[in-house]
């Protein structure tokens, strides 16, 4: 199989690592990847939203499946410039990957078809925006409606900050995405993050984690793409998973093939365990990051075949995937900064050794520099992962690794699996 993998971060390094695993690969091309991932493939640079740039790509290599990694190729309108040539494709249309692109479309759609969700009110100005925040307490969520790469939503935990982030948004901090804003209730629970493919019919779940969002050790700090996550995550009990599925995945997929727009690829359910059961967060049309660098770890099947059945509407031939009986474990090292300003260019040293037993690391936000060196160019800039036969040893095998990483200008949390460890601790 002739495989084209877009993206350049953690989580495409993931599925390349994983990928090029596969008895059933013939050629695999990245584009535009990253310096991970051109240790184990051909890259080509080609931007994740050249759709035209893509499209000749996989023609050129006679790709039998492209993998769509990020949010931004799904908005681009890619899968659909793949299907109109015929070529298969991992990734849902530009319509249906509207659950992730407008949290509007996402709530009314959720109102729509019934899917349980929180409290909302979408708003245009800050009029609007400040009658909507009299109807919800503190600590108040502010959402941008359209993508902000991870750094679209704050909980505020004043009325203050809250329409600061408001004019943040509306001022035009995240572009066209921050026109429009969405305030909603803010859940109380534990937040999990569940995946499950789809081939525009049938369904079939993918696995589930627990991420930490916020910067700093604690749950403290300012809202992130992900700092860290842990698989399994003794919060998705079997009663749980089950809840997902019926009240949220499949009304899911269902409501966007009525809306028709059926979906091929990967759902990324992000909830709230609340005691009223699963609330949606929000919907990812693709695998989350660093959620996936973990999965990647514990997958014992070969995934591509499932990639591919998504993009034929063959899934339904596929057994449930089988995971190793395993913890995986992954920290996200991100640059001095992040979320606001990176600091972009520090030198990293170490990453690309072998760092011991049942370590990988996946680079999310690297470059090379003329003399080979690894260096950091982007908020998220590693992801290193381990396994383990419990969580506590994966954990210190992820730590140890850190711990041999020289990276000056990068910071980390050290408390990743905090609340599973406190639930094996009694
Ligand atoms: N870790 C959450 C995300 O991928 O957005």
């Amino acid at each position: 199989m002739n495989i084209l993998l877009v993206g350049s971060g953690g989580r495409e390094h993931a599925l390349a690592w994983k990928i090029a695993q596969s008895p059933q690969l013939s050629r695999l091309v990245a584009a535009p990847g990253n310096p991970g991932i051109e240790r184990l493939c051909e890259v080509r640079a080609v931007s994740a939203t050249d759709v035209a740039g893509l499209l000749a790509l996989a023609q050129e290599i006679a790709a039998d499946l492209v993998v769509v990694g990020p949010e931004v190729s799904v908005a681009a309108g890619l899968a659909d410039a793949l299907q109109a040539a015929s070529i298969p494709c991992f990734g849902p249309t530009a319509a249906a990957g509207q659950l992730e692109s407008s949290k509007a479309f996402t709530k009314a759609f959720c109102d729509r078809y019934g899917l349980p969700t929180g409290a909302y009110q979408v708003c245009e100005t800050l009029g609007e925006a400040k009658a909507a925040l009299d109807l919800f307490a503190a600590p108040y969520v502010v959402k941008a409606d359209g993508l902000a790469a991870g750094k679209g939503v704050v909980i505020a935990a004043t009325r203050e900050e809250a329409e600061a982030a408001v004019e943040d948004a509306l001022g035009g901090r995240f572009g066209a995405a921050g026109a429009r804003v969405v305030i909603e209730e803010f859940l109380e629970g534990e937040i999990g993050s569940l995946f499950a493919l789809c081939d525009g019919a049938t369904s079939m779940l993918f696995g589930w984690a627990q991420d930490h969002k916020r910067a700093f050790d604690g749950e403290q700090g300012p809202n992130t793409g992900g700092m860290g996550v842990y698989s399994p995550a003794p919060v998705f009990t079997p009663q749980l998973v089950e809840q997902v599925r019926t009240r949220l995945v499949e009304p899911a997929f269902a409501g966007i093939a009525a809306d028709g727009a059926p979906y091929r690829g990967v759902l990324f359910v992000e909830l709230m365990a609340t005691r009223d059961g699963p609330k949606l967060v929000e919907f990812n049309v693709r695998f989350g990051d660093p959620e996936c660098q973990a999965l990647m770890l514990r997958l014992e099947s070969d995934l591509a075949p499932y990639l591919l059945a998504c993009a034929t509407g063959r899934l339904a031939e596929m057994p449930p995937p089988q995971w190793r009986d395993e913890a995986a474990i992954c920290v996200v090292m991100a640059a001095k900064g992040y979320p606001g300003t990176p600091r972009a260019g520090g030198e990293i040293r170490g990453a690309e050794d072998d760092l011991g037993e049942g370590v990988v690391v996946f680079q999310a936000g690297t470059t090379r520099d003329a003399k080979g060196a690894l260096r950091a160019a982007g908020g998220r800039v590693l992801n290193v992962c381990a396994t383990g036969p419990t969580l506590q040893a994966a954990r210190d095998r992820a730590y140890r690794a850190i711990g041999k990483i020289d990276f000056p200008d990068g910071f980390c949390r050290s408390d990743i699996g905090w609340r599973a460890l406190q639930r094996e601790l009694g």
